[in-house]
């Protein structure tokens, strides 16, 4: 989509991390921004900071992991500005320890956030954008979901799939004529709040994990993952690659360049009939 100025983007999980770096890049463009997220109090200052640069914007509470609330997502969105172009299906989640260990409560959460609320945001957008005859979807995936990372299971196996499912979408929308793109953001580490994810997770998904904390067999993936993310790139300088790919109508974005060496190293050894190798960190 060449032309982004005048036009209307979503972005989910726009509060923070690379979800406020998006809403603030394609604002730069010209954009009217509609910032959803499940984090209302971070939302709205989001929402004013951009505001009070000028940019049209509209803060939209929205849990993407259930259904009605991202279909009243788009419904504020056409209410505040009449169309949407751009569909970014960002928000997400971490969790970690050895799979075994994983709380059922944290694989539900992990799955419903970071893969269900890609499948809503394209149920609930998609037939909007083929309608109007232009517009794209961007899927947050994670390098995670190229190449597996132990002791980030439920991340890995949402990853994976958001990888797998947008570039079926991506078929799909070619198949439905090609007036709609897509693309899949897959960085590693990321300098923003992931490793802080369970500030909004369910209480049942808290209590699940404090009472399980003990007696794990792997790291302190909170510490680790702390660390990596800090060291982590500007989420900015991953935003202004989405809007390349957005204008470019690019499929994969890889901001690191790294993870194309990764992707390689897994096929060969799949083609060998190899055992993957345990590698930490090897994504975001
Ligand atoms: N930071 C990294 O290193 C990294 C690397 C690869 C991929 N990613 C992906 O980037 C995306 C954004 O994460 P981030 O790193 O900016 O983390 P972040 O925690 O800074 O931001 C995530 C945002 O999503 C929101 N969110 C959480 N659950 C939600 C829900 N149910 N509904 C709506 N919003 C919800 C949070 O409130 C938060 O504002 C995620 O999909 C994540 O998996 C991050």
């Amino acid at each position: 989509m060449e032309q982004l100025s005048g036009r209307t983007a979503v972005v989910t999980g726009a509060a923070s991390g690379i979800g406020l770096a998006l809403a603030r890049a394609l604002a730069a463009e010209g954009m009217r921004v509609v910032l959803a997220d499940v984090e209302v109090e971070a939302l709205t200052r989001a929402a004013a900071d951009l505001a009070g640069q000028g940019a049209q914007v509209r803060a939209v509470a929205c849990d993407v992991s259930d259904p009605a609330s991202v279909d009243h997502l788009r419904a504020e969105a056409l209410a505040a500005f009449g169309a949407v172009h751009v569909v970014c299906n960002n928000a997400g989640v971490g969790g970690g320890g050895p799979m075994w260990e994983v709380p059922v409560e944290t694989w539900q959460w992990v799955l419903g956030v970071n893969l269900l609320g890609v499948v809503h945001g394209i149920r609930s957008f998609v037939p909007l954008l083929l309608e109007q005859g232009e517009g794209h979807v961007v899927n947050t995936a994670s390098a995670a979901g190229l190449v597996a990372v132990p002791y980030m299971g439920p991340y890995t196996a949402s990853k994976h799939a958001v990888v797998a499912l947008s570039e079926a979408l991506s078929m799909e929308l070619e198949l439905a004529g090609g007036a709609v793109g897509a693309s899949v953001l897959c960085p590693m580490w990321v300098r923003t709040r992931i490793h802080e994810s369970e500030r909004n997770a369910p209480a049942a998904v808290t209590e699940a994990i404090s009472s399980s904390a003990d007696g794990t067999a792997g790291p302190d993936m909170r510490d680790l993952v702390a660390d990596l993310v800090a060291g982590g790139m500007d989420p900015a300088e991953v935003a202004s690659m989405v809007v390349e790919a957005v204008r470019r109508r690019r499929f994969y974005v890889l901001p690191h360049e790294e993870v194309a060496a990764g992707v390689l190293a897994r096929a060969a050894r799949l083609s060998r009939g190899e055992a993957p190798v345990a590698k930490f960190p090897g994504a975001g």
